[in-house]
């Protein structure tokens, strides 16, 4: 069920990625060895602006020297503290139908499906739901979360609805013959909601500001500007917008990222399933199907009709900016940031002041990118500073990366045994794919034009060699060391007869639970073609030998399997949330330090209810945020069999909710 409405059968269609690019194991040692880079290697310290999003941790504490960071081989947990911010004892995999904290912690629901955010919009009704309802209602599946500070104790709640379970949605639903009305609550549930929320002084408890003037929804027929060098071009113009540069609605927002300068980035991830009857070369490489959809919204609109309307499809999978601030503002797409399933998009800045945006690409076997702006922020309130500030995504480089590994590939076997080096580690380059200006945008693709580059980014990136990941997920900047967290969250098909072999930042065949890479980049991190990495975290049971934890001894942390989203505590701690756990318990957030005696300390903090995934963590001093995403998608679970009744509990119909962690005793987390 999860694979039908979540991302379009994505593990069962083919491998879209058919290219012959080589894999890390191809090379040995490139030219730069990792050690060499890492005493080369310094640390560029996001910068950190007044109103930077609550999420967006800066300045708690200082700059650390990467070299010194790296590598701690021989842990004694018994002779150091347990670090700021992980101090809670964690709770055991478990399959109870509730949000389980660890102890001394109590929790509320902030704001569930249906819940009537703007003006006029009506009471929640499941056996009654209506397109114009959901229009003013917190949508579907809550996944990427931010909170932005406002005065006193309000903060705008700002969420992504990734997408919709209409057979949980509504009694009786016929998959084979949708109702135009159901149809319309479904487009009406996708999009983002911003949502003005109020705290409890005492506790960290989080509750929403109903029809607060700026509460906000967008959806999936809301007005959207492209920009970028790819805006206006003739592969974006449809039909109803022969201008290229208009778009109806954002579909399928997965994970995202906040700005300094107080915007949202939100990816815009499966969109491939959304589109019917699709037939050229390009759609194949982007997942898209050649027959009916599984929702057959190409019955009520034709835009989702490929062979009706071809470039409609070519308007989705970019990353959006959305201003939560004004709610008149028209979000944005930014063409320069690439054509893929974006997980998430999330920043961190030059010493000179530019965004660097780290966003993956979310398919079996495919790659991860950064765009490097070429302007600068600036600072203030004005409307000119803040239009200014909109264009940042609209001129830089995109680049794509290429990793090597250090050890011979004979002894990455795909078992994940650790090579003799006794670490998955290497090099690797950012290869340039377009530049944004202007004046326009320059490919740096052989045979591809820019415009080109930017729409077909997965194409770009098999021409010049990029490495094929496992399922690059979100990607964090450490504010606190600058280091970049890439989850790969998992990839049964590595190794399987015609695909990539495991490699050693891919080092596991069959990669049922995932890893997570630790990227260092160059003093510089704007001009930056070279880091090192290293593989942080080999997930699963820690019993079992092909698993690692930056080394820290395997008796002393909690299982994990298949990391998704992740988020950092102002401590530099890195918390990481779950999707789709092989190991069977239900899914959860996990604490870890990525740094100090502790480092690899993996300690889970929640789990969540029956089928949903953990979604969105937002890491705050006096709370943390869960995104409750999916809750009852189990095979064979509907409206009248329910799988899950959470959080409302028996006889009430199951609803995606953001949860508020928070200590009862009213001090900080993990303090
Ligand atoms: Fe929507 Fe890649 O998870
Ligand atoms: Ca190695
Ligand atoms: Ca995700
Ligand atoms: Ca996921």
């Amino acid at each position: 069920m999860t694979c039908r409405f979540r991302c379009g059968d994505a593990c069962f269609h083919e491998v879209p990625n058919t290219s012959a690019n080589e894999y890390v194991g191809d090379v040995i040692a490139g030219a730069l060895s990792r050690r060499s880079m890492m005493r080369a290697a310094a640390v560029v310290t996001v910068a950190t602006a007044a109103g930077t999003a609550a999420n967006v941790v800066g300045g708690a504490e200082s700059a650390e020297a990467a070299t010194g960071a790296a590598h701690h081989p021989h842990h004694s947990p018994t002779h150091h503290s347990v670090p700021r911010g992980l101090r809670f004892s964690p709770v055991a995999p478990n399959n109870t139908d509730a949000v389980v904290t660890a102890d001394g912690y109590g929790q509320n629901v902030v704001i569930r499906w249906g819940e009537p955010i703007l003006r006029g919009a009506p009471a929640f009704d499941s056996e009654n739901q209506t397109a114009a309802a959901q229009a003013g209602q917190f949508g579907y599946n809550n996944d990427f979360l931010a909170l932005l500070p406002l005065q006193g104790k309000q903060h705008l709640l700002v969420a992504n609805h990734e997408y919709t379970d209409e057979i949980l949605m509504f009694r009786g639903y016929d998959p084979a013959n949708p109702t135009r009305e159901q149809v319309e609550v479904a487009w009406a549930a996708h999009g983002l909601s911003a949502v003005v929320v109020e705290g409890d002084r005492r506790t960290g408890e989080l509750t929403p500001v109903l029809r607060h003037p700026l509460n906000r929804r967008v959806t999936a027929t809301t007005e959207f500007r492209l920009t970028g060098p790819a805006a206006g071009s003739d592969l974006l113009k449809t039909s109803t917008d022969p201008t290229g540069r208009k778009v109806l609605g954002t579909l399928n927002n997965c994970s995202g990222g906040t700005t300094p300068w107080g915007t949202t980035l939100h990816g815009e991830e499966n969109f491939n399933q959304y589109f019917a009857n699709a037939s050229r070369p390009t759609d194949k490489r982007y997942g898209i199907g050649t027959g009916a959809t599984e929702r057959k919204w190409e019955r009520f609109d034709k835009r989702f009709d490929v062979a009706q309307e071809p470039n409609e499809v070519h308007r989705f999978g970019y990353v959006v900016e959305f201003d939560p601030y004004d709610p008149s503002s028209t979000p944005r797409k930014h063409t320069a940031l690439g054509r893929f399933k974006h997980e998430a998009a999330t920043i961190r800045m030059t010493s000179d002041g530019r965004p660097v945006v780290y966003t993956g690409d979310d398919e079996r076997f495919d790659y991860f990118y950064k765009f490097v702006s070429s302007k600068r922020m600036r600072h203030g309130d004005s409307r000119a500073v803040k239009e200014h500030n909109l264009t940042l995504l609209d001129e830089g480089t995109l680049y794509v990366a290429k990793l090597t590994g250090d050890s011979p590939a004979i002894e990455i076997d795909g078992s994940g045994k650790l090579p003799s080096d006794g670490e998955f580690d290497g090099s690797g380059t950012w290869i340039p794919l377009a530049t944004a200006t202007a004046q326009g945008a320059v490919s740096h693709v052989e045979g591809m034009t820019a415009e080109e580059v930017l729409v077909f980014t997965r194409l770009a990136g098999d021409k010049v060699g990029a490495t094929k990941m496992d399922r690059p997920e979100d990607i964090e900047p450490n504010p606190a060391t600058g280091k970049v967290y890439v989850v790969l969250t998992n990839n049964s098909n590595r190794g399987k007869a015609g695909l990539a072999p495991a490699d050693e930042a891919n080092p596991r065949n069959s990669n049922k639970h995932g890893h997570i890479l630790e990227l260092t980049e160059q003093r510089n991190c704007a001009e930056s073609t070279s880091f090192a990495w290293s593989l942080f975290l080999v997930a699963g049971d820690p019993k079992d030998p092909a698993t690692y934890f930056a080394g820290f001894p395997k008796d002393d942390v909690s299982p994990i399997s298949c990391p998704d989203n992740v988020a950092f505590d102002h401590h530099g701690n890195l918390w990481i949330s779950t999707d789709g756990n092989q190991l069977g318990s239900h899914d959860g957030l996990f604490g870890v330090a990525t740094k100090g005696a502790r480092r690899g300390e993996l300690k889970q903090f929640l789990t969540v209810p029956t089928g949903a995934e953990t979604c969105g963590p937002v890491i705050g001093k006096r709370q943390v945020l869960v995104a409750v995403q999916h809750p009852g998608e189990i095979d064979g679970a509907s409206v009248e069999k329910p799988a899950s009744t959470w959080p409302d509990g028996p006889g009430k119909i199951v609803r995606p909710a953001v949860v508020a962690v928070w200590r009862t005793d009213g001090r900080d987390i993990g303090v």
